[in-house]
């Protein structure tokens, strides 16, 4: 396995590259943070103290693959730190469209502000810069918010948040069976999902695709290597039965240029009635947004459904996240 142990210094992240950065220990923390902050909000008095922890911190957003939730929430859980933000969303307008490198675009943010969040389309380009950045001694922050088809880490944490915070009651995530379902071949949330998940003891993962879209063999290796149960099948109706959770996603036909899969008829892969009927009264269901037609609008009125509520506990879980980066989170905990 990786070592990325120089992404940390005494147990507190500096980058977040990859989702197997996390321990449990680090999860927990957050999610105690994020429920910290959560309550501190709901007064006026809680939002200033929060508002107090960064005021003299910067951050960039460097967006430039598309992005709705992920740019919007971290720029909610920076103003909710108190901390400016600006954001640059198209090379078209910045001076790459001169020529200047990538590489050199982030350096020249890191001059300016204190935490860089990127969405790029290559793998491999936001571990680059956080490596760049050690070896330059820039004590600057850089935060993956999505990184081609490889990974996808603050959605993963606040999927795993959302998973948290269901089955608070219910025993914890440890042994919860957890259906994927949908392109699982191309599709980051669930790369780095999974990752996640196996920080959790006798956690089962049933994996519904396509063939064409299965999940890839290095994932399989994973999941074998650290003795995760999983099972894969191509019907959605063989697993739904028994998941404690459902992780539907969408067709991600915005790689088929690079991971060409040719017509793939996704019929099969959508929560149709019959499937709701198979899934358990206490079945959560997911999904990381955007959908397509996976999941019809009337599942928003099924009282198991939680993609909406994963979208706000995204803002809290990322307030946690740049708290712990940032070192302001024992002052919220305190609070
Ligand atoms: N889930 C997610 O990453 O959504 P956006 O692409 O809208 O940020």
């Amino acid at each position: 396995m990786a070592d990325y142990s120089h992404f940390s210094d005494r147990g507190r992240l500096l980058h977040m590259i990859y989702t197997q950065q996390f321990s449990r220990e680090v999860l927990g923390g957050l999610f105690d943070v994020a429920e910290a902050a959560r309550r501190l909000y709901r007064s006026r008095v809680g939002a200033s103290v929060l508002r107090d922890c960064l005021p003299n911190r910067r951050a960039l957003l460097y967006f430039v693959q598309p992005s709705t939730r992920t740019f919007l929430s971290f720029q909610a859980a920076a103003s909710i730190l108190g901390m400016p933000t600006a954001q640059v969303t198209s090379t078209k307008t910045s001076s790459e469209y001169k020529g200047e490198s990538p590489a050199d675009s982030v350096r020249t943010f890191a001059m300016c502000h204190d935490l860089i969040i990127m969405r790029y389309p290559e793998p491999g380009f936001a571990e680059e810069c956080a490596l760049s950045f050690t070896r330059s001694g820039i004590n600057k922050h850089i935060i993956n918010g999505g990184s081609g088809m490889d990974q996808h880490p603050t959605q993963a944490l606040l999927d795993v948040y959302t998973l948290h915070r269901e089955f608070f009651r219910r025993g914890g995530i440890d042994g919860k069976r957890i259906l994927v379902v949908g392109d699982l071949a191309r599709g980051r949330t669930v790369r780095s999902l999974i990752y996640l998940l196996g920080l959790y003891s006798g956690v089962q993962v049933d994996l519904v695709s396509p063939e064409s879209l299965a999940v890839k063999d290095d994932m399989k290796q994973y999941m074998s290597e650290i003795g995760m149960s999983f099972r894969e099948s191509r019907a959605l109706r063989d697993f739904a039965g028994d998941a404690d959770a459902i992780y539907m996603t969408r067709i991600q036909d915005e790689y088929e240029k690079l991971h060409p899969t040719g017509k793939v008829d996704y019929g099969d892969f959508r929560l149709t009635d019959e499937i709701l009927g198979l899934l358990r009264p206490d079945c959560v269901i997911l999904h990381p947004l955007p959908r397509r037609d996976e999941i019809p609008v009337s599942v928003d009125a099924d009282p198991r459904s939680r993609y909406w509520d994963q979208v706000e506990n995204g803002m809290w879980a990322r307030v946690a996240l740049i708290a712990h980066m940032l070192s302001c989170d024992l002052q919220i905990q305190a609070a």
